[in-house]
């Protein structure tokens, strides 16, 4: 179950970072024109892994806790804070961006700034995920 869960988050990964890629190329190519049924549907599905991502993250999280014999050695052991504490923070903080990103599309605000604005918001959330992966102990394929 729980290693179900672990292979969902990781290839929900991939969806993350190529859906932000595609969403910030596609803003700033379209920087002079409008901001349009597409963009809103690219930000969409961006938001929608992300929330899936969170949710999935939070299971994992407090199965992971719960089984935690001694919660009081988290902060003091480098692993066990970047698992329990700064990946998920950090990764709920690009998620908050990546929202407030797809909501700019509901602003009263010119196309140009819409575009803008959902870039920059998305680019922010790319370098922060960027960092907070765990590239050395994660496997890059799913399952494997
Ligand atoms: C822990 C779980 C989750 C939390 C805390 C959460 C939180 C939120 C929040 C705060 C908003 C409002 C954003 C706004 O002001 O526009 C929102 C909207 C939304 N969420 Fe989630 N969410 C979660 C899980 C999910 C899941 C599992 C999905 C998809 C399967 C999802 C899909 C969406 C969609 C489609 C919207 C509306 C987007 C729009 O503005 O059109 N969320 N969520
Ligand atoms: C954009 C958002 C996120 C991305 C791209 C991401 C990515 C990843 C990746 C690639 C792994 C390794 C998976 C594996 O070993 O197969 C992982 C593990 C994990 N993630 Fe996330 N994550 C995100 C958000 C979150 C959030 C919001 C939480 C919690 C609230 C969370 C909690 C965890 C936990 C507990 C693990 C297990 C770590 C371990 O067993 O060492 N993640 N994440």
């Amino acid at each position: 179950m729980l290693k179900g869960l672990l292979d969902l988050h990781n290839l929900l990964r991939w969806l993350i970072l190529i859906l932000l890629l595609v969403n910030i190329i596609k803003n700033y190519a379209d920087l002079k024109k409008p901001f349009a049924k597409a963009h809103k549907k690219l930000g969409l599905w961006l938001m929608i892994c992300a929330h899936i991502t969170l949710l999935v993250g939070l299971g994992i999280l407090a199965v992971d806790l719960s089984a935690l014999a001694d919660k009081s050695g988290i902060m003091s052991n480098e692993a066990l804070r970047f698992k329990f504490v700064e990946h998920p923070v950090a990764m709920i903080i690009a998620i908050v961006l990546i929202t407030i990103g797809k909501g700019v599309a509901k602003k009263d605000i010119s196309d140009l700034k819409k575009h803008r604005k959902a870039a920059t918001l998305f680019l922010i959330a790319l370098i922060l995920i960027l960092i907070m992966i765990p590239w050395s102990t994660s496997s890059l394929v799913p399952g494997m």
